[in-house]
Order: C-alpha cells, then structure tokens, then sequence
C-alpha cells in the first residue's frame, strides 16, 4: 500500500457493531434476536438504496427508524421496545480492537475520518460515546450530498476536501458493497471480512482482505 494520504473508515458494521443494540435486549426478544437484527439492517440498507434511486431523501436517523418499525412488526416485537432500541443504537459498541487500532493510527502521518451513511449528529455522538472523539480529523456524513453510498458522489467528498488522488486512500468497510462502490470510485479498497464471508461479484476485487482492523497495522 504505497503513497497513501489518507485512511478513510466505513462506520456502521466496520467500526461499530450494528447488532449490538439488539444484542443488549436479547433477554426481553429471546433467540430470534439476531435474525431481528440481521433483518433490521439489511431492510435499512436496502431502503438508503431505495431512496436514492427514488431520489426521496431521507437522513439515516429517520431510515433506521422506518426499517426498525418494519422489522418489529415482521420479528413481532413488542413496540414497547423501540424507543430502548433506538437509544442503544445511538451508542452502538466498537468492534474490540477498534480504539486500539485507531490511538496506534494516529501517531502515523495519515490523515484519518470517517466517511458514512450517518447524519453527522448521530456519528459524532457516537464516537463520543466511546471516547474515540480526538481521533479522527474529519467525519464526512453523506448529508452533505444527500444521496446515500454507494453515489460516487459520497465517495468524491475526501477527495475534494483533502485535494488527494483517489488512488491514495485507504478506505476500509466491512460492507462487501461498501468496499466494491469505494473500489470502482478509485478508493484503494480494504475489506474488513470479520465473518468469513463470500466477496460480490461487482467488478472490483479488494486490495486487501483482513479479518479485524488489528491487521491493518502490518499493510499500511
Ligand atoms: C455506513 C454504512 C454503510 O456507515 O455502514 O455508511
């Protein structure tokens, strides 16, 4: 990985555990909360699709909420939870090695942000909530073109901001799809495959493949 400027992470799935709000609740929804979680977050991520091809925006915030109604009347949760579980989701846990990795990062001479589908309150409180707020230089949220990833709009936000190549980004997702749309934008795309799971066929193979952030200290 030569003459990279800048390491851009995905948020949601690569840095913080989307599953983890329901995980917390698993004693009041029982085992069938990890398919209401799985369920949750394919239905939110296909309506950002969705909208974006309809070109019907809406923020992240209020797509979770309309994908986390959908999912409660399928699983039948009781509606009574969805105020807990859109609480806990504002303060989504990291994936273990996550603060570790990104102190380590920052000692380097990278720049370092985010770049996510999240409105920038949401994300901001997120990396409050886990203490992770001196890190990161910029938190670029999709709002600011308000057109969800993977629009090779979002993709063009670092670049025109730092006035880099695409070529000299490091952009790293655990969302095959994420890691595909960077990767046909220009990015050089990392896949974080933390589950062991099958690449897309969408015409881009990842640079690299690393099963936790931990690994990227030896390639960068
Ligand atoms: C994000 C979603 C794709 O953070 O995970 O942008």
């Amino acid at each position: 990985m030569k003459n990279i400027k800048a390491i851009i992470f995905d948020a949601y799935g690569t840095l913080f555990d989307v599953n983890s709000a329901a995980e917390k609740c698993k004693d009041k929804i029982g085992d069938k909360w990890e398919g209401f979680a799985n369920y949750w977050r394919t239905t939110q991520l296909e309506y950002t699709w969705l909208r974006s091809l309809m070109k019907r925006h809406k923020d992240f915030w209020q797509v979770t909420e309309d994908s986390l109604d959908k999912s409660m009347e399928t699983y039948e949760i009781d509606t009574s939870m969805k105020n807990e579980l859109l609480d806990l989701y504002k303060i989504l846990s990291p994936f273990k090695e996550v603060p570790e990795v990104l102190k380590s990062l920052k000692e380097k001479d990278f720049k370092l942000a985010i770049l996510s589908n999240g409105t920038p309150s949401l994300l901001n409180e997120l990396v409050k909530s886990n203490n992770l707020e001196n890190i990161f230089d910029d938190i670029f949220s999709i709002e600011e073109v308000e057109v969800y990833k993977p629009d090779s709009k979002v993709y063009d936000i670092p670049i025109k901001k730092y006035n880099i190549k695409k070529n000299e980004v490091a952009f790293l997702s655990a969302n095959t799809w994420d890691v595909s749309g960077g990767g046909n934008y220009g990015y050089k795309s990392i896949w974080v495959n933390r589950n062991s799971n099958t690449f897309d066929n969408l015409d881009y193979v990842p640079k690299h493949q690393i099963e936790d952030l931990s690994k990227l200290l030896d390639i960068i």
